[in-house]
């Protein structure tokens, strides 16, 4: 029974030598498992006298209590140190700035066309749409261009390959959703004796054979598109001018008509604006003429309406085509169109 105490000492330091839990419970194992040196003690009490027995298991046992106390601080400093290193190794500094959420923000182009269609749908416009891969029909023919019209020039279009013929090509301009529009609309009416007003824009990319600072073989226009039995050029020049002056924010904003050609409008007239800058009298963006280009027009021409199926003898329309691009040019001041496509966030983050 002396050597309890050498076996008490021989636990805690067989304790403290361990690191880690799963060794501790081995050298756990050697002192009070089955086979530990305590429980063989134990089963030597048997042979002893019942005096003896007693006090001898009451030492045994008093000796078990502390190397389960010593078994029992190890553990919780192990478990500690195990804590402090998973601290230190998952440290967190709060004092750190935070990554946030990047927030993005719609091209200029894309605002631009938003504000356009939020402004005509305001006035009762609906807002149309087209193919970009158009006819030859759609794109040309029914806007009363014939076959030997310039605008069709290879170089001037870009043709899609394949077995098509005439080939489908990239459209040229937006006025194709006219055509598109108007047989839709007569179709949807035709049971009815009168056809609903027309009135739509229809914004959109198009695509010709150009590129410099202010033109890309890719860019925008909106087109737009009233017809009905009693719309006149006066009509336009109003909604043109109500527009324009609420795009530009500005209720200066005037508006003239210059005579000008469109095989599918007749007459024609190209739409003038007062130059946003000077507000007329001249300066470098409005080349000194006070006056900023800003759509072609006209009255839809009879061909065009009969290859629809609408009666030209009893509807009237006009149509215009605006550059939404330049408008977001001259609403940002931005010089250079080439800008809008090449992705450069220091550019295109100014709009957020
Ligand atoms: N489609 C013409 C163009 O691209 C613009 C236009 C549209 C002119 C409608 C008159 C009427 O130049």
């Amino acid at each position: 029974m002396q050597d309890l105490d050498k076996i008490v000492a021989e636990a805690a330091a067989a304790f403290d030598a361990v690191n880690d839990a799963a060794a501790l419970e081995q050298a756990k194992a050697r002192y009070l498992g089955k086979q530990g040196a305590l429980t063989e003690l134990l089963k030597g009490l048997g042979k002893l006298a019942p005096d003896a027995r007693r006090d001898a298991g009451a030492r045994i046992n008093a000796a078990k209590d502390r190397i389960e106390a010593a078994l029992a601080e190890r553990r919780q400093a192990l478990a500690r140190t195990r804590l402090d290193a998973r601290l230190a190794e998952e440290s967190l500094d709060v004092t750190l700035p935070g990554r946030g959420l990047a927030r993005g923000g719609l091209h200029p182009a894309s605002r631009t066309l938003e504000r356009i269609e939020r402004l005509f749908r305001s006035i009762g416009f609906d807002v149309a749409d087209g193919p970009e891969i158009e006819t030859d029909f759609h794109n040309f023919t029914a806007l009363n261009t014939p076959e030997d019209h310039p605008a069709r020039s290879m170089h001037d279009t870009f043709y899609v390959k394949g077995d098509a013929v005439p080939p489908l090509l990239l459209r040229t301009h937006t006025s194709p959703i006219q055509i598109r529009y108007m047989q839709a609309h007569v179709a949807r009416h035709k049971n009815s004796p009168t056809m609903p007003e027309i009135r739509i824009i229809a914004p959109g990319r198009v695509y010709r054979v150009d590129s410099d600072a202010t033109h890309s073989p890719m860019f925008h226009q909106v087109e737009g598109l009233w017809i009905g039995e009693d719309v006149s050029f006066a009509d336009l020049k109003g909604v043109l001018t109500d527009f324009l002056q609420k795009f530009y924010e500005d209720d200066t904003v005037r508006t003239r008509f210059r005579p000008s050609f469109f095989p599918f409008t007749e007459p024609s007239a190209e739409v003038d604006m007062t130059c946003v800058f000077c507000h007329g009298a001249g300066c470098r963006v409005c080349s000194q003429t006070g006056w900023l280009e800003v759509a072609g027009s006209g009255q839809v021409h009879p061909n065009v309406l009969r290859h629809c199926d609408v009666d030209p003898e009893r509807y009237i329309g006009f149509a215009f085509g605006m550059g939404p691009d330049r408008m977001t040019m001259l609403r940002y001041g931005i010089n250079d169109l080439r800008l809008f496509y090449e992705g450069d966030l220091r550019f295109l983050q100014q709009f957020i």
